[in-house]
This record gives C-alpha cells, sequence and structure tokens, in this order.
C-alpha cells in the first residue's frame, strides 16, 4: 500500500490517541529491522526513540521472531486456570532476574493493566484503600491509572477513581534550587512524612512511583531518594510499587532501575521492554510476603488473557536475546557516550538548557534566551519545538518532542557508531532552533 492511501485510510477509520484526529499526521511505516524503520517510499529513520521506549532489543530480532512462530504452531490460547511451559519458564525466568525476593509474577497484557493490579493487590493485602502517587508521573489509560497519574492527561479523565493522593516530586519542576541533593531528597522525604501523617498511615495501602520518572522528565531521582523513601514507607507499612514499565528492563543499565537504589520494592511493575513490545505482555513482580499471602487468600481479579502464551514466549526470547548479546550492559556502557554528545550539543547550541540521561534512557531541554526560560513551557508547545520535529522527521531521525523537550532513548542493541550518527543527525536539526533564541 502506498504512503498517502495508508495515512487516508488511517485517518479515515481509526481513531489515534491523545489527538484531534484531524491534526495528526501519522508516520507511515511498511517495514523495521534493527534500530531503524523504513516508510514505504523506502525513506530511512532511526528510531532514536524505540518507537514508546519499548523496542529495547531492536526490530524484527530474527530469534524473537523465530520463537512466536514456533509458539504460534504449538499452541496459543489456554484460559489462565492452566499450567504451560511458556508460563512455567517465563515465571521462573523473571524469579532469577528480578531484585531481591521477588519470585512471583501475575501477567497482564500492558503496564496500565499491571498497574491496576499491583494496586488491587496492594490494597487487598494490606486492607487499606488510599494510595500515593506522585505529580510528575504516567501510569497508564484506564480509569484508575489515570488518577494515578499526575501529568495534564489526567485533567480530562477527570473525576475518577477515589482514593489517590497526589504528592509532590523529589524534583522541584524549575531547577534552579541550589541545593544539593542531599537536601533536595531531605526536604521532599520531610514534607511526604507529613503528608503520610495527615492522611493517616493506616489509612494508606501503597504509594507507586516511576522509579525513574520517563515521559514527564527521564529523572533519575536525587542522591539517597529511593532508600530514604522504602525506609520511610517501612516504617508506616505502606506498600512501595515501582513502576518499571519503561524503566525496566535494561533501559538505565541495570535489568530494573530500582537496583541503581539499591532497594527492593514490595510489587514491581512492567510491561514494554518485557517483549520488546514484539506482543503484548505486562507483569506484577511481588515479594514472598504478599506472593503468600496470595497463596492463602482469594486474588480478586484475572484477565481473558492473562499468560496468554503467544506473549509468554516472546517474552521468553527477548530475554535470551538480553542476556546472549549483553543489550543491559550495552546500555550501561554507552551511558558516557550518550552524556559525552549531549554535552556536546550543549557546549554548541545556545538553545540547549540542560541534558540528563541514565543509560540509554535520555531528554535534552531547550531554552529560548540565556535565562533558561524553556523553549515551551508546562503542557505547551511552540513553533520552534514544531519546526524541530518537522525537522528530525525531514532528516530521518524518529523521536518524541514533548514541551519544550526531546527525547534520545534508541533501541538497547545500538553500537556507538550508530549512536553518534544519531547526534550527528540531532546537531544539524538544531541549527533550526537558533532563530528562535532571544538574545545574543
Ligand atoms: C511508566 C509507565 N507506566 C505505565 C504505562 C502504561 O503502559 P500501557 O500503555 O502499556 O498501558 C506507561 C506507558 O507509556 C508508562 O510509561
Amino acid at each position: 500500500m502506498d504512503s498517502k492511501t495508508m495515512i487516508d485510510l488511517c485517518k479515515k477509520h481509526t481513531m489515534y490517541s491523545w489527538a484531534k484526529g484531524n491534526a495528526v499526521n501519522p508516520l507511515p511505516v511498511a517495514r523495521a529491522e534493527g534500530i531503524h524503520f523504513w516508510t514505504p517510499d523506502g525513506k530511512r529513520f532511526i528510531d532514536f526513540n524505540s518507537q514508546l521506549m519499548s523496542v529495547n532489543a531492536g526490530h524484527g530480532h530474527p530469534k524473537i521472531k523465530a520463537a512466536m512462530k514456533k509458539q504460534i504452531d504449538e499452541m496459543l490460547f489456554v484460559f489462565p486456570g492452566t499450567a504451560t511451559e511458556p508460563r512455567a519458564k517465563l515465571g521462573a525466568k523473571l524469579a532469577e532476574i528480578a531484585p531481591g525476593d521477588i519470585n512471583h509474577f501475575f501477567f497482564t497484557l500492558s503496564g496500565a493493566e499491571s498497574n491496576e493490579n499491583a494496586i488491587r493487590a496492594a490494597r487487598i493485602f494490606t486492607g487499606r484503600q488510599k494510595i500515593l502517587s506522585r505529580y510528575r508521573s504516567y501510569h497508564g489509560a484506564t480509569n484508575l491509572c489515570m488518577q494515578l497519574t499526575g501529568d495534564p492527561r489526567r485533567w480530562y479523565n477527570e473525576p475518577g477513581t477515589p482514593g489517590i493522593v497526589r504528592v509532590m516530586d523529589p524534583w522541584p519542576y524549575d531547577y534552579s534550587f541550589g541545593k544539593t541533593e542531599e537536601e533536595i531528597t531531605a526536604n521532599n522525604l520531610q514534607y511526604l512524612e507529613e503528608m503520610i501523617m495527615y492522611e493517616g498511615p493506616q489509612t494508606i495501602a501503597a504509594m507507586i512511583i516511576e522509579t525513574i520518572t520517563g515521559t514527564n522528565g527521564i529523572l533519575p531521582p536525587p542522591a539517597g531518594y529511593l532508600v530514604g523513601l522504602r525506609a520511610l514507607l517501612d516504617k508506616y507499612d505502606i506498600l512501595l510499587i515501582c513502576d518499571e514499565v519503561m524503566a525496566g528492563f535494561g533501559r538505565t543499565g541495570k535489568w530494573f532501575a530500582c537496583e541503581h537504589g539499591p532497594i527492593v520494592p514490595d510489587l514491581l511493575c512492567m510491561a514494554k521492554g518485557l517483549t520488546s513490545s514484539y506482543a503484548p505482555l505486562g507483569a506484577v513482580g511481588m515479594r514472598t510476603k504478599i506472593a503468600k499471602h496470595f497463596q492463602e487468600n482469594v486474588f480478586w481479579g484475572g484477565l481473558t488473557y492473562n499468560s496468554h502464551c503467544l506473549g509468554l514466549a516472546t517474552a521468553l526470547a527477548n530475554i535470551e536475546v538480553y542476556e546472549e548479546e549483553g543489550l543491559v550492559e550495552n546500555a550501561a556502557r554507552l551511558q558516557s557516550v550518550m552524556t559525552e554528545e549531549m554535552q556536546r550539543l550543549k557546549d554548541k547550541h545556545k538553545t540547549v538548557k540542560s541534558f540528563r540521561n541514565i543509560g540509554l534512557f535520555g531528554m535534552i531541554d531547550l531554552q529560548k534566551d540565556s535565562e533558561g526560560t524553556p523553549m515551551a513551557g508546562y503542557n505547551s508547545t511552540s513553533e520552534c519545538m514544531g519546526v524541530l520535529g518537522d525537522r528530525f522527521r525531514e532528516l530521518g531521525l524518529f523521536t518524541f518532542v514533548r514541551w519544550g523537550s526531546f527525547m534520545a532513548n534508541p533501541p538497547l542493541t545500538i553500537t556507538e557508531a550508530e549512536l553518534r550518527e544519531a547526534f550527528a543527525i540531532v546537531d544539524e536539526a538544531l541549527e533550526v532552533t537558533h532563530a528562535y533564541f532571544e538574545g545574543e
């Protein structure tokens, strides 16, 4: 099918998420391999966002595709009350790679469903109802997950399910705080303890965090935050749920981002990189104390597609690829290359305000003056950011431009040479932002 027919039919008969149908300008995609994908007209793109920060093993990996084909031939669906080989193997494999005593898993189909079921487990386990979440977060688009979400996508989904209390993030939105990371952590945890006191600790089942904030800024927490948060929640028997739907599976240079703390959450939510998005699958990992509870008490939840054989076989082959090709190690190794490239861009372009990355999880923020005024404000865009997005597209680089920032999240299979090639394109594209700089 040619690009125009593809775009016209998709727009005519299908609905695009988070967008006005008439305003979307979908990129037509015909095939994908490794860190690249191609339009039907043969234009090549570097996938600098792993689609939705999720195709960690790169596109079209032959080993994963072969495992999927094999599973299709053997068996596809049996009901969730059965035992199957891919279920047996994936549970054991995840127990091996998940931190601490997270040895038991509930399978879902998505990140949102993982978070939904983690909250369900926390509420049943503790007998408490309230959940704490943070403002600079995204946890999924179901009713409950929209309320857990702090970012503006929540506004249009309110009012939603009750019982969610949102708290401030450790990082202030404006970085000009002039304090040490340790002080920022201490201030935030002191404020959080006060909130817990006002809310009544005995009413709070859990707090959910993105271990490393994703779409809302790619923000590794300040020094000591994860360990301090873990201790604070333990003090009040409040469970900690780490949403690692985006940050998990090697993205940050470790299997799971909580290992950077290091901490072991009570519930660990995953999806995306679990199958590199080759098939829909999510999972909730739980510590022994919670798993034991549900060995003796009913887990009041289920899904028709819980433990679907295709997703499980895909995840198993995907994890084998991570291990055989050292993808987690590659993300850790290329962290310094990404930082170096980002620093080079900052030194060269006056519009680059700040940047950060952990592993291959990165973001660059743009400014419109030397005071650091963002090129686009909170929840808005600007002509400059639109022009930059168009320029990326023209130059064959796919990434997400959000508000006054843009992302750098390539597949974990990327080589150093390919990473530098992608940054050379970013460098060229940034030239168009200079015209929007106000001042010298
Ligand atoms: C941190 C985080 N949690 C949850 C979700 C929701 O996952 P899904 O879209 O698979 O429901 C996302 C999706 O981007 C995410 O980034």
